[in-house]
């Protein structure tokens, strides 16, 4: 017996250099499983920052259109679009006004990069309703739900019509995309895909967001989104939307539903994507001007978490930032 002891096993073999390491990774970023959400605001004449949301601004329509190159030129995959509207109501007009904010941006963004980015769109009703719900409201004040599915169908319309290539469906509504679905293809869209905010929680890592479409909501949207401890019900809306026709699930937020998105992804054989939430961006953001975080790494270590728990792509703030980093590389 010598005080020497010396392990048959080794991993550390495998992460002895960098070029060893580089080698081994199992999971890898690329620029074009990266989507940045974007927000458009209706008669802007310049940007506006969102302070709650550092580097993230409510676009102009000129800086929209250059930041859209900006996107076009890292490479990223493509862009959701949300408006900001001047004027809402209580039905959400705005959304199925082809003159509406996130109509006319979608119709720019796709005659600007319509090549080289899939441009998105969410399809909700918040940003436009007075009450700020995803629906409308009923007279005792509950969201009706087969209501607001004929508003979501004529804004489905609406964004087909604007160019709009994949329709992210945020609302939480039960039927959605088969109702969504069955309005596109009976006018004519069958090309026209759907994104399914699946499991999407009713989340306070949305509070920035709030600020960035000026949200007028009280109360909160407990009666359609998901309660944060229910995994199985997460599940189910995933089950649901792929056999009502979605082309994409999507898992909302990411980084504390990394489990969520892990069992959805060893289920589905359709895609699923990860929105990185504006509560998450806040949140490293607001460590790392602190200097209490690294934040490129901190900001690559929550993308790459949220590739490995098993997101093909990710919606994330920092989707044009990062694939600049990466073909640093
Ligand atoms: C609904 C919608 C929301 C977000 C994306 N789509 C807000 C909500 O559900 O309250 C939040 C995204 C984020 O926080 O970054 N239109």
């Amino acid at each position: 017996m010598t005080d020497h002891f010396a392990p048959r096993d080794r991993p550390r073999r495998l992460r002895s250099t960098p070029a060893m390491r580089r080698l081994v990774a199992e999971t890898r970023l690329h620029p074009a499983e990266l989507v940045l959400p974007m927000f458009v605001r209706e008669g802007a004449s310049d940007p506006v920052d969102i302070s709650s949301m550092p580097g993230v601004q409510q676009h102009s329509l000129d800086s929209f259109k250059r930041a859209l190159s900006d996107a076009a030129a890292a490479g990223i995959g493509g862009v959701m679009l949300f408006g900001v509207p001047e004027h809402r109501d209580a039905t959400g007009s705005g959304a199925t006004d082809p003159d509406g904010i996130l109509n006319v941006a979608t119709r720019a963004a796709v005659a600007e990069v319509g090549d080289a980015l899939v441009v998105q769109t969410d399809l909700c009703l918040d940003e436009f309703t007075d009450h700020g719900h995803c629906g409308v409201v009923d007279r005792r004040g509950r969201v009706d739900n087969d209501a607001t599915l004929v508003r979501y169908r004529d804004m489905a319309i609406a964004q087909a019509q604007s160019g709009s290539q994949l329709l992210g469906l945020s609302g939480m509504m039960d039927g959605q995309v088969a109702a969504v679905r069955d309005i596109l293809d009976d006018q004519g869209h069958t090309d026209t895909a759907i994104l399914a905010y699946s499991a999407k929680y009713a989340s306070a890592f949305y509070g920035p967001f709030r600020e960035a479409v000026q949200s007028t909501l009280t109360g909160d949207r407990r009666s359609y989104q998901l309660d944060p401890g229910n995994a199985r019900e997460g599940l189910r809306e995933t089950i649901l939307d792929t056999a009502e026709g979605a082309d994409i699930v999507m898992v909302k937020p990411a980084m504390s539903y990394l489990d969520v998105l892990a069992e959805t992804a060893a289920l589905s054989d359709i895609p699923v994507w990860a929105y990185q939430v504006s509560g998450e961006y806040a949140m490293i953001e607001a460590a790392a001007a602190n200097g209490w975080i690294d934040r490129r790494r901190a900001i690559e270590e929550s993308v790459v978490g949220i590739r490995r728990a098993g997101a093909d792509a990710v919606l994330t703030y920092w989707a044009v930032e990062l694939a600049n980093w990466l073909a640093e590389r």
